[in-house]
């Protein structure tokens, strides 16, 4: 099916987030678009599916134009969209997701759970998937309920599917199946419009580039363009894509972790006897595919998991029985992994959310009193240091795009004084430009002497940031190796194996 944005329009307040936004997307196309934060994809793809209505503009399928007035008549007439935050509930099965809110055969739970079933199955070999219909949504690994999503959209019989930053939480092998499922779906004739930060990707499966920058449509790229020249088309400005970094100058150990063990909620060992050192003023990556326990070694160190044993010495100081509140306190900058669920209160302004844990002493509180213009000081200077894009500093973070949201964690947490930093996935989500800075400032944060972990699962960014890395795999770390080691020898680290060059090395 052809789909055809003319002049859309959609403003929040004063904010005009599409601007006469123009878009043609062919049939059995995979159209990429790309922007930097807040440059009002996610709008555009919200205004075609029916979850704003905009201003101005028309919205035609097929040249027939459409009036959406909600999902329901986006979906009815074709449209599918995996969203940038996956919208399954988690206690339900595959089928009853599928089957949710679906108008076909709808007699009573048990025909219409039936039929889902059978869906989910047929849809599934058509794609070569292996998705139990029974299965609970939140026993499923990421890159599967994204499957679940498409199943979703493809059991309405989608034939324009928009997919939101499908990549930013999958693994490098999820992230290749997705590229072959969507060619899979373009071959059948599906629409592809297709959202991410990762212009590999891009160059891999676009067939048209449209790039937006504050609204509007600044122009087309070809899929042949380099990444430095759609970097800059993005950004309006040349972009640095490699980190300059000194060679460190360590100091002594500052963290030491030894024998560290956790057990996840379902009791399960998922941190297995691990020990290591980070000294002041050393940036230690800590790699692996997603799941293979980085995320509860960073919650054990935060006071954030319960059932840890073994010990977690910052400056000389035993932390592994602390609260959360009291690791924080005693100089730990945190960025989670899941900035929607623990970085940030979306129904707080953004300023509200930069004195999140500092909120009861100076310099925004004094004698039990807010002090509402140092706040506001504080605030303003952030958003024009992080380039937080929003209309002021009383915007809830809830409606900010999903890169900005990132950037307020970030500009919170390296703004204070800090004795260690941990960060999870501190890029996931942004653009090319907000990498530039944030890695920028990870470096700086490091060369004030501060040990810092990198918890990251892109490669790239391992490798630009890293001065030792830290490979995990089940629970437990390979190897120690240098930031100079090669990506096939890590890529094998990743797999469970230590090659004896690396052990060499390290
Ligand atoms: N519901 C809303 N209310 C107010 N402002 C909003 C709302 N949704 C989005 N915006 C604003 O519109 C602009 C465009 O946001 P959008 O989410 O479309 O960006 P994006 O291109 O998808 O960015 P990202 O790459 O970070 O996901 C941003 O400035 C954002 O703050
Ligand atoms: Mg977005």
């Amino acid at each position: 099916m052809k789909l055809e944005l003319r002049g859309i329009t959609k403003r929040f307040g004063a904010l005009v987030a599409n601007d006469h936004i123009d878009l043609v997307v062919e049939p059995g196309e995979i159209h990429c678009l790309l922007g930097e934060n807040g440059a009002g994809k996610s709008t555009l793809m919200n205004v075609l599916y029916g979850l704003y209505r905009a201003e101005e503009g028309e919205i035609l399928l097929d040249d027939v134009p459409q009036h959406f007035t909600g999902p329901g008549d986006a979906m009815a007439a074709g449209i599918g969209m995996v969203h940038q935050h996956f919208m399954l509930i988690p206690v339900f099965t595959v089928a009853e997701n599928v089957m949710l809110g679906h108008e076909k055969t709808n007699f009573g739970g048990r025909l219409n759970l039936t039929a889902a079933r059978q869906q989910v199955r047929e849809i599934s070999s058509r794609f070569g998937f292996d998705i139990d219909p029974d299965a609970l949504i939140e026993d499923l690994p990421v890159g599967v309920q994204q499957r679940v999503e498409i199943i979703k959209a493809l059991s309405r019989d989608a034939q324009v599917l928009v997919f939101d930053e499908p990549t930013a939480v999958l693994t490098p092998q999820e992230t290749d199946e997705l590229m072959v499922i969507m060619r899979q779906l373009k071959a059948a004739g599906t629409s592809i419009v297709f959202i991410t930060h990762k212009l590999r990707e891009v160059r891999e499966v676009a067939d048209r580039i449209t790039v937006i920058r504050l609204g509007k449509v600044v122009g087309e790229a070809s899929p042949s363009a380099t990444n430095t020249e759609l970097a800059s088309l993005m950004v309006g400005r040349p972009v640095e894509l490699t980190v300059h970094k000194d060679p460190k100058i360590a100091g002594e150990a500052a963290l030491v972790i030894s024998h560290l063990s956790v057990i996840d909620h379902r009791g399960q060992l998922v941190v297995n006897d691990v020990s290591f050192e980070v000294k002041a003023g050393e940036i230690l990556a800590i790699a692996g595919v997603q799941g293979n326990g980085q995320t509860e070694l960073t919650e054990a160190i935060m006071g954030l998991q319960p059932r840890v044993t073994g010990s977690i010495v910052l400056d000389g100081i035993e932390l592994r029985r602390e609260s959360t509140r009291k690791v924080l306190d005693s100089g730990v900058g945190f960025v989670p992994e899941d900035r929607g669920e623990d970085g940030l209160i979306a129904g707080f302004t953004i300023a509200e959310n930069l004195m999140l844990d500092r909120a009861d002493g100076a310099p925004f509180v004094k004698a039990g009193a807010l002090q509402l213009g140092s706040l506001a000081e504080f605030a303003e200077h952030k958003i024009v240091e992080f380039d937080i894009r929003a209309q002021g500093i009383g915007t809830h973070a809830g409606k900010l795009s999903g890169g900005n949201q990132q950037k307020v964690v970030l500009a919170r947490e390296l703004s204070r004084d800090l004795r260690l930093f941990v960060a999870a996935q501190p890029t996931r989500g942004l653009d090319v430009g907000s990498i530039e800075f944030v890695h920028s400032r990870i470096v700086a944060t490091r060369d004030a002497g501060t040990p810092v972990i990198v918890v990251s699962t892109e490669l790239d960014e391992v490798v630009a940031l890293a001065d030792r890395i830290a490979v995990m795999y089940r629970g437990e770390i390979v190897g120690i190796v240098p930031g100079t080691t090669p990506r096939d020898v890590l890529g094998l680290m990743m797999a469970g194996e230590l090659p004896d060059s690396a052990e060499a090395a390290a």
